[in-house]
């Protein structure tokens, strides 16, 4: 059973997989060659390790602060009032320091510490040796531009080692990083710079996606018309197209360097300083600046890729996520690096030239762990399975994927196709709030499930609980929440402590408040529903639908907008705008054309709708909310069934409902 509140926005999406997952009783032990190497050896091992972790949290999350090096050793694990948590209290460390001094000055300095393939297919590598260099230098550039402790620097990059180096760099002095995915248009740039009130922006002429340039720098220019804040931007020539520099302003990065003095000292944070600020979608229209602090960041994306991926010595390991997502922070950079792991890094298109690009790079470089989303494994099912065969694949020991509920079909195929029925795959659910991984199967371990993300990590405690925080019986859908704090949780919402408070430790008093939809079955298996708020999952990406609806409102013709999802093959979920138009404005396919282009210039192409339905009116409440709920089963089946007795006006329905039907 189904709370009517699980089957909200998003979770469409995931109620079509929830549908085939409640069907699904495959089990999957690890492979026993898998589990004989493996950190955890057996599901007894995880289950203890499991039970002492939430019965003696202190000590547990004590022990894995071990695996960083301190400046200074903290003095209390956990401080906790219900919505201020401080983690190592007293501790100080360098994250830089962590992840790379500490491989680079022992006995991985020549480990090849990142593996870069460009889309037009230049390679480079560095070794943690190079990577050390390259970051002193860098960190001394940005201090050479007035970057200090505490200072927020934005970057708008393409996959390259600079961006990698550029965060690793902040992280150094204490500067903290906002980094905004390559994808986004300027206005949402602007946005998030100002917000964050950047001092330095630092971004690349261009990058390549699909053959084409990404004008990043252009991009910049015009989002930083409209940021008085940044004073200085360092710009990284990475393809060699003429982009116009600003006299004062600009400055190119292999300048900076040459300039810069070698060394560069880390500097002592604060386990509770911030490391970075990392916006996400909520469900207003303003993009929420997440903050995550350095300690138990660092101890929770350690921990995590360790054990999830069962980390050793000899992997090369491979996130497909930009470093613009919280994968790509969590996952690309810090959990890997402080690993001392071997990281490959891709700047392009997972189809360019062809569509077997991800399986030659694997092949190419013996890449063992391969972790990417849902939405990219349904489209390599669609490319079909030749370009797979003809690559060997067999340097693959474990797969990971990420981002929205996997359907059993896409698991089924990413095991046998990519896996030879070899690998384990592990499903991992988390947030760009949880920072890290919260609920996965530690693979050597916890047999899977198709669809399944399985058992909490440890000193995870998740609970499915109804609107009044009430438990609910196994089996029954519900609201995800999380019973008490963990290390790599985010501390705030920048400037807005409140909102944080609100969103995350009110909705269910005494516990964090997830916004997805899930349920246990009878072995204790998180099986993950969607959202249960207006947050859309489009491609394992999120929006917010008021973020979408601003946007179109901020066109002249529009009057109104109402955005929700609908359920796709493809990508989990559509984007579907319902649109009344302004005064005088007429309906026609050019206009919706038009509005879609308007989304992706303020946004970003990933926001751009899939269908705009124009309305005369939208359907609202006798209170004047949007009936959100009609609107979406109108997306998804046409039709609309629940109750209406409170709206305003049945015939905007009845009209939508016919236009449909055209
Ligand atoms: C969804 C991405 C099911 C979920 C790391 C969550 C998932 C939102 C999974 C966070 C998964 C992420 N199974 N759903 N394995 N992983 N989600 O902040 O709805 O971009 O709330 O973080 O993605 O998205 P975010």
């Amino acid at each position: 059973m189904v709370t009517e509140s699980v089957s909200k926005p998003g979770t469409e999406a995931g109620g079509q997989h929830l549908k085939s997952s409640l069907r699904e009783n495959r089990v999957f032990p690890p492979p026993a060659e898998f589990s004989a190497r493996a950190h955890v050896r057996s599901l007894g091992d995880y289950e203890a390790m499991y039970r002492r972790s939430v019965e003696e949290p202190d000590a547990f999350w004590a022990e894995a602060a071990d695996s960083l090096d301190w400046m200074e050793r903290w003095t209390r694990v956990l401080d906790w009032d219900g919505s201020r948590a401080q983690w190592y209290v007293g501790g100080k460390l360098n994250l830089c320091a962590n992840a790379v001094d500490r491989h680079a000055l022992g006995s991985r300095a020549s480990k090849v510490a990142l593996l870069w393939e460009g889309e037009p297919g230049e390679q480079r590598s560095l070794t943690y040796q190079e990577l050390h260099t390259e970051v002193q230098r860098f960190s001394n550039g940005l201090k050479s531009l007035g970057v200090r402790k505490g200072d927020r620097v934005s970057i708008y990059m393409g996959m390259c080692p600079e961006l990698a180096i550029a965060l690793l760099s902040c992280a150094r002095i204490g500067a903290v990083h906002s980094v905004v995915f390559g994808g986004f248009a300027a206005q949402a740039l602007a946005d998030r710079t100002n917000d964050a009130q950047c001092k330095v922006l630092i971004t690349q002429d261009s990058s390549f996606r699909r053959g084409q340039p990404v004008p990043l720098k252009a991009i910049a220019d015009e989002a930083l018309t409209r940021c008085a804040c940044v004073e200085n931007v360092v710009v990284f020539r990475r393809s060699g197209t003429p982009v116009p520099m600003q006299d004062g302003r600009d400055h190119w990065w292999h300048d900076v360097v040459e300039r810069a003095e070698r060394e560069c000292a880390p500097e002592p944070m604060d386990a509770e300083d911030p490391l970075f600020i990392l916006y996400t979608s909520g469900t207003t229209g303003k993009p929420k600046g997440l903050v995550h602090t350095t300690g138990g960041y660092g101890v929770g994306t350690l921990l995590t890729t360790r054990y999830n991926f069962d980390l050793h010595e000899t992997d090369v390991y491979f996130c497909t996520a930009d470093i613009g997502w919280i994968t790509g922070h969590s996952y690309v950079v810090y959990g890997p690096l402080l690993n001392g792991a071997t990281v490959m890094l891709y700047e392009g298109a997972p189809n360019w030239p062809e569509t077997d690009r991800f399986w030659r790079m694997i092949d190419t470089h013996k890449v063992t762990i391969f972790y990417t989303a849902p939405t990219a494994i349904r489209a390599f099912m669609k490319w079909g399975t030749d370009c797979v065969r003809k690559h060997s694949l067999s340097s693959l020991r474990l797969l990971g994927t990420v981002g929205e509920p996997i359907n059993p079909e896409a698991w089924m195929w990413y095991h046998r196709e990519i896996g030879h029925e070899r690998c384990p795959i592990v499903d991992t659910w988390w947030q760009t709030e949880t920072g890290m991984h919260m609920i996965a199967p530690v693979p050597g371990a916890v047999p899977t499930k198709p669809g399944s993300a399985t058992r909490p990590f440890f000193g995870v405690v998740p609970e499915i609980v109804t609107k009044q925080g009430e438990p609910v019986p196994a089996g029954c859908g519900g609201l995800l929440v999380i019973r008490r704090p963990w290390p790599a949780m985010a501390r705030t919402i920048f400037g807005d402590h409140e909102r944080y408070v609100k969103t995350y430790w009110s909705e269910i008093p005494g516990s964090y408040f997830t916004g997805d939809g899930a349920r246990v079955d009878e072995d204790g298996y998180f099986w993950l529903m969607g959202r249960v708020d207006d947050v859309l999952n489009v491609s394992g990406h999120r929006l917010g639908t008021m973020e979408i609806e601003s946007a179109l409102v901020a066109h002249t013709s529009v009057a109104e907008a109402a955005v929700v999802g609908r359920p796709d093959e493809m990508k989990g979920e559509g984007v579907i705008a319902f649109v009344s138009l302004a005064d005088e404005r007429e309906p026609s396919p050019a206009l919706k054309d038009e509005l879609k282009k308007w989304v992706a210039k303020e946004i970003g192409a990933l926001a751009r709708p899939d269908d705009i339905r124009f309305t005369p009116a939208l359907p609202k409440t006798r209170s004047g909310k949007i009936m959100r709920r009609l609107l979406r089963e109108l997306a998804a089946t046409g039709e609309v069934k629940g109750d209406t007795t409170t709206l305003e006006d049945f015939s905007v329905v009845a009209s939508l409902k016919e236009k449909d039907e055209e």
